[in-house]
């Protein structure tokens, strides 16, 4: 998700300084960034002229401190609030006050996360869905304490980016994975109980319900340790059985079968 966020930022004129954890993360990034770029060259998109000055605004680094200066910080680590958090204190102390701090969680509680820096009224929730580059919408989460101000600049970012915000209040899931996750649950369960094989699921969501792709591809896509993340997040955080994850699901995840990013989860890669 952040080299796409990198990729849409630096390709509509901001300067960006992408923070990874390491020198190989960062070339694995930048590498993704460079092959995105050139699809959209290929289709004729984007001249490459056009393309090289977006990989241009684009300052690595390993480490946080280079974003000392930034206007804007949009964090997009993994989905544990131990990770979270220590992350965004970190941000917290080195940005200017007047900066926004967001967050790209899919669901971890922006007013939580927001509570544990000094700045949460300008801590707001910047959802892009994946692939960043292609999909239209930024989903914008308000945390209790986000100011109007904060939600405004963000709207008027997202914009820029030619995307399509859409302002949401903060509960579990949001509305994007408080929607899109029973529905993969409840594929998934079809297939813990033989209802039918992961194409056959696939292929009716797509043929009959003009979905892009089938709940169970789009899950393997997702990453099946994402999916069970979000279903646990729903069942606690509403307190309803019916986002109980599937036990399949947790068989999946146990067993390592992540889905694309591990070659295997309902179908092999
Ligand atoms: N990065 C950048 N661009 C990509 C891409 C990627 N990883 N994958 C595909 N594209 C581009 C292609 O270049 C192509 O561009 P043009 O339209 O300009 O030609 C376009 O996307 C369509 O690609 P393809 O024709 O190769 O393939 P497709 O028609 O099957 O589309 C898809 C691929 C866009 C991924 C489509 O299958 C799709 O929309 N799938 C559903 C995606 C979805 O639901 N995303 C949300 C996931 S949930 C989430 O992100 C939030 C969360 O919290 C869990």
């Amino acid at each position: 998700m952040g080299n796409g966020i990198a990729h849409v930022l630096a390709k509509f004129g901001v300067e960006v300084v992408l923070c990874e954890a390491n020198a190989e993360a960062l070339a694995k990034a930048r590498g993704t960034i460079e092959s995105n770029l050139g699809r959209e060259v290929a289709k004729a998109k984007l001249s490459e002229d056009e393309a090289k000055q977006a990989l241009g605004r684009i300052t690595g680094a390993t480490g946080l401190e280079a974003a000392r200066g930034a206007q804007l910080a949009i964090e997009a680590v993994p989905e544990r609030r131990e990770i979270k958090i220590p992350l965004l204190r970190q941000l917290d102390g080195l940005l200017a006050p007047e900066a926004i701090l967001a967050s790209n969680t899919s669901s971890i509680s922006i007013t939580e996360l927001g509570a544990a820096t000094k700045r949460p009224d300008r801590f707001i929730g910047m959802h892009f869905m994946n692939p960043v580059p292609v999909m239209k919408l930024v989903e914008v989460i308000r945390g209790l304490a986000t100011s109007d101000s904060t939600a405004a600049a963000v709207h008027q970012l997202a914009l820029r980016l030619q995307k399509t915000p859409v302002e949401v209040n903060d509960y579990p899931g949001f509305v994007s994975n408080r929607v899109l996750l029973p529905m993969i649950n409840e594929a998934i369960y079809c297939v813990m109980e033989g209802v039918a094989k992961p194409e056959a699921i696939d292929e009716i969501m797509k043929l009959g319900m003009a979905h892009p792709m089938g709940p169970l591809t789009l899950a393997d896509f997702i990453g099946l340790d994402v999916c069970l993340h979000i279903m646990e997040v729903l069942h606690e955080g509403l307190g309803d059985a019916k986002y109980r994850p599937c036990p399949l699901l947790r068989n999946m995840v146990a067993a390592g079968w992540l889905g694309r990013k591990t070659k295997r989860g309902f179908y092999q890669y």
